[in-house]
């Protein structure tokens, strides 16, 4: 990584060799781009690809809780143009429908039937649109937004003009299982169940506002109608013939997440071992910047460095990351094991997601800027 001060001593020292120099650069806005963005900056000051313009993204829907945090997330990027609608014509269609236009990219952060209706104004076909809502989810026309699910599937991303983004409770289950599906370890008919938690943040303003005043539960499962929004994308992307039984619950903390996935051997592949099962995760994320498989947890192994105070698994630790953790926890005497992954539901779950999504669609690479 380039310091500061050596980035602006190579901008100098190229800029004085070069006709043009450097002059339609400021050091400033150097000193946030990368090693090889401030050399070809100023090596190449006549390619027109380094003058474009600032690629325009609209967030329709940037009141509520995933478009706040996507504004956030976007703040101070100076390659990006955010593009805002007015306070008085946020219910003009005219005006939104002219915004999703003029962007390069639009970020839905809207209920289903908003999100449908604002995509169907898109009538062009240069602007990108990445969907935080259940709308597109399983549509065969739209590209899952979970760029880690393989090679091909980053690439088909990278040039896809309609991205859904994944479910938060989908991402941590759909990193855990989809590999070992792949690998032949869990086969595609194994009747799984998923137990979650989530920070309140996931329910919108409405569960914001009940958690944060005096008189709300403790901590409230619910998914008992046995049919939450979720399971569809959970079965359609792991490669599994049957959805889950989910079982999600929220509790007094705003945002994090654990997804976990209890194993009994004998619904796996014949002699299967945790350390076969966290090799064949280990392997599948090794390249990856932002899933990162945890050691192996024996039984008997001292879990003290993954659990806090030896025993409990903290939902809340990535909070304001787009990092994903992986974790397998196994007794092979006993033949039982539990998976877990533990995100920010805002982060890797909703916003980071998003900001990773609209980054694969304009070009950038994941770890450009970190
Ligand atoms: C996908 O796009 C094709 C072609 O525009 C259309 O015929 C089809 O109905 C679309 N499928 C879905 C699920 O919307
Ligand atoms: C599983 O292990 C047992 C005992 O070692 C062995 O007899 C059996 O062939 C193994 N099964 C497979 C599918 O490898
Ligand atoms: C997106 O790109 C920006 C700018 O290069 C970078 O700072 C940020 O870390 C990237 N975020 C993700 C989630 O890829």
């Amino acid at each position: 990584m380039m310091t500061k001060s050596s980035a602006l001593s190579l901008f100098l020292a190229l800029a004085s060799t070069s006709p043009q120099g450097g002059n339609a650069f400021s050091p400033s806005s150097i000193f946030s781009r990368t090693e090889n963005s401030a050399v070809g900056v100023v090596a190449y000051p006549s390619s027109s690809a380094l003058f474009a313009t600032k690629k325009k993204i609209f967030i329709d829907g940037e009141a509520g809780t995933t478009g706040l945090q996507v504004r956030d997330r976007l703040a101070g990027r100076d390659d990006l143009e955010i593009i805002s609608i007015a306070d008085d014509k946020r219910k003009d269609v005219n005006e939104r429908k002219r915004l999703i236009n003029e962007a390069d990219c639009v970020i839905l952060c809207l209920p289903d039937d908003a999100s449908k209706e604002a995509a169907s104004m898109v009538d062009n076909d240069r602007t990108v649109v990445i969907d935080a809502s259940t709308a597109f989810r399983v549509d065969d026309n739209w590209t899952y937004g979970f760029p880690e699910l393989s090679k091909s599937q980053k690439e088909a991303i990278q040039s896809s003009k309609r991205i859904s983004n994944p479910g938060c409770y989908p991402t941590g289950f759909i990193a855990l299982i989809r590999p070992l599906v792949t690998a032949g370890i869990i086969p595609p008919d194994a009747p799984l169940t998923v137990n979650a938690i989530s920070g309140y943040s996931g329910g919108g303003k409405g569960l914001i506002e009940i958690y944060e005043s005096d008189d709300h539960e403790p901590w409230g499962a619910y998914g008992y109608s046995m049919n939450h929004k979720h399971l569809p994308e959970m079965a359609k992307y792991t490669g599994l013939k049957r959805q889950p039984i989910f079982q999600p619950a929220v509790a007094t903390f705003a945002q994090g997440m654990v997804v976990s996935v209890p194993l009994h051997y004998s619904l796996l592949k014949e002699n299967t071992t945790g350390q076969e099962v966290h090799d064949v995760l280990s392997k599948h994320y090794a390249d990856s910047t932002f899933v990162k498989v945890m050691p192996l947890g024996e039984s008997g192994a001292k879990d003290a460095g993954l659990l806090e105070r030896g025993a409990f698994l903290r939902p809340d630790t990535l909070a304001n990351t787009n990092n994903l953790e992986l974790f397998v926890f196994s007794n092979d005497k006993e033949e039982r094991m539990v998976l877990c992954a533990r995100l920010d539901n805002l982060g890797k779950g909703a916003s980071g997601a998003a900001v990773q999504n609209l980054n694969l669609s304009l070009g950038l690479e994941e770890t450009s800027g970190l």
